[in-house]
């Protein structure tokens, strides 16, 4: 399983108010061993890997297959995440994979703080099921990483279009790709679109089994 493959959605829930964004994340990371599969996720390979290495962002990199898989490539990857649970085993992974040099694990919360922006930006900017019932200030985060996209650069934005068959989301409303954009309120003379749409993949369920999944995916190359 990838991020967005997994039977809880978007991190659970808090236990009580007081608990912050990391506390609830961390209880997720480490009510057990690796939470997800090591792989990549496949909208994240389908696009940018018809990109030319670069500079890459990783937003809730998690446990890191994305970053890993984008360092094994050549690109020298940013990865951002709350938990330092994730980020330890994104170390150890890009440890085992030889890569570590090529990534930089940065442990925030974005909703209150942001890494430094290299000089012309980052070449890629990707956010794999960035989503969350708790308090997030998604479009701001994703409209800040956007102005920190380099020019001829991408920003991926890859959500749930639905719950995941075996979540415990399956009351939650996604927004469609395009609400996502309108949010976004990006000027289109800036961007030009690569991939807009909902589209649906088969992956492994938490038992083995084959499940469809239906994904947002909105890639956008900043002209
Ligand atoms: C559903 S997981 C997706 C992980 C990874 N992108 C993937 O696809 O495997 C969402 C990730 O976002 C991180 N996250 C959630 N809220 C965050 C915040 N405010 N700041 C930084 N990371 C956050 C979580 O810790 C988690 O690792």
């Amino acid at each position: 399983m990838s991020g967005g493959d997994g039977e809880v959605l978007h991190g659970g829930h808090q236990e009580d108010p007081e608990e912050t964004t990391e506390q609830v994340w961390e209880r997720l990371y480490t009510e057990r061993g690796q939470r997800w599969s090591g792989r990549p996720n496949q909208r994240l390979v389908e696009v940018a890997g018809e990109f030319t290495p670069g500079r890459a962002l990783d937003l809730g990199c998690g446990e890191g297959g994305d970053s890993v898989w984008l360092a094994q490539r050549g690109w020298a990857v940013t990865a951002v995440d709350v938990s330092p649970t994730a980020l330890g085993r994104l170390t150890a992974q890009a440890e085992s994979a030889g890569v570590a040099d090529r990534i930089a694990a940065i442990c925030i919360d974005l909703a209150t703080a942001f890494p430094d922006v290299p000089d012309g930006g980052w070449h890629l900017v990707s956010a794999q099921f960035f989503q969350s019932t708790l308090a997030l200030p998604r479009t701001a985060i994703l409209r800040r990483a956007a102005a920190a996209v380099a020019l001829g650069g991408l920003l991926l934005v890859v959500d749930h279009g639905e719950a995941p068959p075996s979540s415990n989301h399956h009351d939650v409303v996604f927004p469609t790709v395009e609400e996502t954009l309108a949010e976004l309120a990006l000027p289109s003379d800036a961007w030009s679109p690569v991939r807009v749409e909902r589209s649906t993949r088969e992956s492994e369920g938490p038992d083995g089994q084959r499940v469809e999944f239906v994904d947002n995916v909105l890639a956008l190359r900043r002209v």
